[in-house]
């Protein structure tokens, strides 16, 4: 790591970091927030910035007002800055943005005129959202992923070869929100544009933690479509994006029409206006864009290879003490983000995330994070008893993991903490479960806990 990053320092611009939040038992404690792969907290400077712009806000585009045509200014300065960001070559590609990566790959899905024939390679790694909107407009098929849930680059050449020449979009998620593993996109991108099909990155998770640089388009790396949410990269204001060749959302309709879109209207006439006001229909999200191009803007100074560095470290030293904890089932091997997905024996995950919620104020995910498929597979090789075939599961069953995900502001005492408690629960599993029953009213576990009348207001809303 070089010099110039400390977590610390990041730690103190990140809102809500130090957050008492109670437990059971009617004590308080810091707020852990390790659910940074589903969203990140906002950064104290850029709400600064955000506030002092805030004045200046106004509709962009077609005002004729001094404020307007600021905010119009600054809105297209950010298309730039975020494009930037990814090193997209903006004299070729366009950055459209959107509202996140969901809608983002349903747009592209959406624009890119798919014939019967053709082929949409995708993976079983794949979050649903990068996999649902490409069954609706053309064939769809699978990378495998192996035993240990890594993509295997084997049977995606296969697969290019047996579909060629149809395949006309390789789409793969740069880091699954499952298993944390990172995909070899320079490879992934040269075998795809040796069977002429186009390659597509989903961003959601690779974009807060790791550099990301979309090649030139002469280049064999060269990624031709990215996508990622800024509310996963510490900018949660509605803006996701979008970026790709200019000539692809030039051909055809946009998706989404009417106000912002056009140039010329007659009863019997469009003509649409330039990219990308054409794929941004209605009114856009100036304060969002505003937020994550100066979010991007900061992250690039503190350099986004001290913040892989950072948390590599960090990762690693969640793995390691995770390996201690008795009955302990971990996801997935290899080069990874902070995402870890794992299981404990004696306790089914979502009840296992509520009682770390409860008894300790560390938030997780559980379930299956909109990965299913990639969950089933990795369960199936791990814990063959915790699945069925049947279509619907009943809900204090379903079958899932528990994931951990950091950030460059989390610390190893945070580590430290999970750790504590998750020994406790393993050596004392009877206790817990009896502690935390199913409630079929509430649709979830909860704490049998006599305070509960006393704790705090704001907490009688979750409960
Ligand atoms: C890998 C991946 N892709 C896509 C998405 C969808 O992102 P969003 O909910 O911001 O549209 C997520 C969200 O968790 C994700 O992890």
């Amino acid at each position: 790591m070089s010099a110039g990053f400390s977590y610390k320092t990041f730690r103190r611009e990140v809102l809500g970091a130090d957050l008492l939040v109670p437990i059971t038992r009617g004590k308080q404690v810091p707020y852990i927030h390790f659910d940074n792969a589903a969203s990140t907290p906002a950064l104290k400077p850029i709400m600064e910035q955000m506030m002092e712009f805030l004045a200046w806000y106004s509709g962009v585009h077609r005002g004729t007002g001094h404020k307007s045509i600021l905010c119009s200014q600054v809105y297209e300065k950010c298309h730039t800055q975020i494009g930037q960001f990814v090193q997209a070559d903006l004299e070729h590609d366009t950055v459209i943005l959107v509202k996140n990566t969901t809608e983002a790959i349903n747009k592209l899905a959406c624009r890119l005129n798919f014939s019967a024939d053709d082929v949409v390679i995708t993976s079983e790694m794949e979050h649903h959202s990068n996999d649902l909107p490409w069954r609706r407009h053309a064939r769809v098929v699978y990378t495998r992923v192996d035993e240990k849930g890594l993509l295997d680059y084997k049977h995606l050449e296969k697969l290019l070869q047996q579909y060629y020449p149809h395949v006309k979009l390789v789409t793969i998620t740069g880091a699954s929100n499952v298993t944390g593993h990172l995909n070899d996109l320079d490879f992934i991108a040269r075998l795809a544009h040796e069977y002429n099909a186009e390659f597509m990155v989903d961003a959601a998770q690779l974009a807060p933690h790791h550099a990301i640089n979309m090649h030139p388009h002469y280049d064999s790396r060269h990624i031709d479509y990215l996508a990622f949410s800024g509310h996963k990269i510490y900018a949660p204001f509605g803006t996701g994006v979008l970026i790709g060749p200019k000539n692809t959302f030039l051909q055809g309709e946009p998706d989404i029409i009417g106000g912002g879109t056009v140039n010329l209207v007659t009863p019997n006439l469009i003509t649409w206006a330039e990219l990308p006001d054409r794929e941004e229909a209605g009114s856009p999200n100036v304060m969002g864009a505003f937020i994550l191009a100066k979010t991007l803007e900061y992250l690039q100074a503190l350099n986004l290879q001290n913040i892989t560095a950072y948390e590599k470290i960090l990762t690693d030293y969640a793995l390691q003490r995770l390996q201690t904890i008795p009955g302990i089932i971990i996801y997935g091997v290899g080069p990874r983000l902070g995402v870890i997905s794992f299981n404990l024996e004696s306790i089914i995950h979502n009840q296992l995330g509520t009682m770390l919620s409860f008894e300790a104020g560390i938030g997780v995910r559980t379930g299956c994070f909109c990965a299913q498929h990639y969950v089933r597979k990795l369960l199936d090789e791990k814990t063959p008893s915790s699945l069925s075939n049947n279509n619907t599961y009943p809900m204090e069953n379903l079958p899932g993991m528990v994931r951990i995900s950091l950030a460059a502001y989390n610390t190893h005492n945070e580590i430290d903490r999970l750790i504590d408690i998750l020994k406790q629960i393993a050596d004392h599993p009877h206790y817990y479960r009896r502690k935390y029953p199913y409630s079929h009213i509430r649709g979830t576990y909860y704490p049998r806990d006599d305070n509960l009348q006393n704790w705090p207001a704001h907490y009688n809303l979750i409960i």
